[in-house]
């Protein structure tokens, strides 16, 4: 069987790359069904896209490649293209934009634009070896039992990076890439939680709180949460994205006040009260307890002195914490890194060095932050090969 062209995975990339690649297109995937993380996605609702999406809201070696794809397919063609379906969305924080009713119903139109535009979908299909002769792609493929042997004049890698493997993530986009010569940068989890030793925050876990979470030079404005085995919430996610094993990340509890400011006009005005009581005003009084235990606050407002009230604004606001870890594949949202951009083109995603080859979405190094951003890079990337082929 010949093919135009073959994508290896049918979740969110390949889907949309199908959509726009063809007849001719036939789209595989080992799983039983389509954009199986679409549809978890958003907690169900799918965050499909951000409206304030460019280059600065993604992670790469190279940070400039992503530009051309995300200018010439954008967050408004998406949301348009959603309008078109009928699908009804609001925006819920931070230009995060989610459907009001089902992430299946993005799953669903992605099906529909592939069967549209003409495009095969096999699913439960497993790929046994890939290669190219020279002229073309060759693939061995099985599905339902039986073996397929196909040649391709395209082959699109878009089987995404290897975060939760319990839903079938596979590195096999970065193998195949390897074997055909491109560079596979190193890989690792992000948009994940921090562990931390067992007992560290147990008697906090439960308790979200406005923060700034940083490390290095990137700092996160967004919920903060404690659990049994360490921090996430949407600020921790961010900030793991950037945070290198064994470096410090700095927790700044609530982050729009200034404590020291606050702290003295409270002292002078409510000098009787306690300290502690006074700071569950502005935090969680678990919370509290916990730092009061740590730092031993205790006393009225009036018996802390100028001093007092600038080491306990600075407990507040430079929390420093060294994560053990983090919760690894199992958890991640995605995967930093990925199959590196100088192979490829920015404005095809083919690779320079084998023409007919392309690598779009998360297996390729260009990661987004927490907020719509992975999926925009999914249908803008998905969308430069689809019309490039
Ligand atoms: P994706 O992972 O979607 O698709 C890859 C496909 O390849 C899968 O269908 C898989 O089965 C298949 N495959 C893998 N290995 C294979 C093999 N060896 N053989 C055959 N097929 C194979 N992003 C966002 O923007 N907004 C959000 O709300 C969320 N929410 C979210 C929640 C959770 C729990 C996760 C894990 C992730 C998110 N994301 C997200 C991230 C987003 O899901 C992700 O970045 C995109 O799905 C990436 O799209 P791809 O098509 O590149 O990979």
């Amino acid at each position: 069987m010949h093919v135009k062209t073959l994508i290896l995975g049918a979740g969110a990339a390949g889907l949309f790359c199908a959509a726009h690649a063809g007849p001719g297109t036939l789209i595989i995937d080992h799983a039983k069904a389509p954009g199986e993380k679409i549809r978890i996605s958003g907690g169900g609702r799918c965050n499909f896209t951000n409206l304030g999406t460019s280059a600065a809201n993604f992670l790469s070696e190279n940070p400039h490649f992503c530009k051309s794809a995300l200018k010439r397919y954008t967050q408004w063609d998406f949301i348009s293209l959603v309008d078109r379906y009928g699908i009804d969305w609001h925006e819920k924080t931070l230009g995060q934009l989610f459907c009001d009713g089902k992430a299946t119903q993005i799953v669903d139109m992605l099906t529909t634009e592939v069967k549209n535009a003409g495009a095969e979908l096999w699913l439960d299909t497993t790929v046994k070896h890939v290669g190219h002769d020279g002229a073309q792609f060759t693939a061995l493929l099985t599905r339902k039992g039986a073996s397929h042997q196909l040649t391709a004049d395209n082959l699109v890698l878009a089987t995404g990076g290897k975060s939760i493997p319990k839903m079938g993530a596979t590195g096999l986009a970065y193998d195949i890439a390897e074997r055909f010569g491109l560079r596979v940068t190193e890989t690792r989890p992000a948009l994940v939680p921090f562990t931390f030793p067992a007992e560290r925050f147990q008697s906090l876990a439960g308790i979200a709180t406005p923060a700034r979470v940083s490390t290095g030079a990137a700092a996160f404005d967004e919920a903060l949460l404690f659990t049994h085995r360490g921090l996430s919430g949407p600020a921790v996610l961010q900030a793991s994205s950037y945070w290198q094993e064994g470096h410090d990340v700095t927790l700044t509890l609530c982050p729009t006040e200034n404590p020291f400011d606050w702290l003295r006009t409270r002292r002078a005005t409510s000098g009787k009260r306690n300290l502690t009581t006074v700071l569950t005003e502005l935090l969680p009084g678990r919370l509290i307890d916990y730092l009061a235990h740590m730092h031993g606050w205790k006393g009225n407002l009036a018996d802390q002195s100028d001093a007092r009230l600038t080491e306990i604004a600075d407990a507040l606001q430079n929390w420093v914490v060294r994560p053990a870890g983090t919760e690894g594949y199992r958890t991640a949202e995605v995967t930093l890194g990925g199959i590196a951009t100088e192979g490829l083109s920015s404005r095809s995603m083919e690779a320079t060095a084998l023409p007919g080859l392309y690598a779009i979405g998360e297996a390729v190094d260009v990661t987004g932050w927490l907020g719509g951003y992975n999926f925009q890079w999914a249908w803008s990337s998905g969308w430069a090969a689809g019309t490039a082929i």
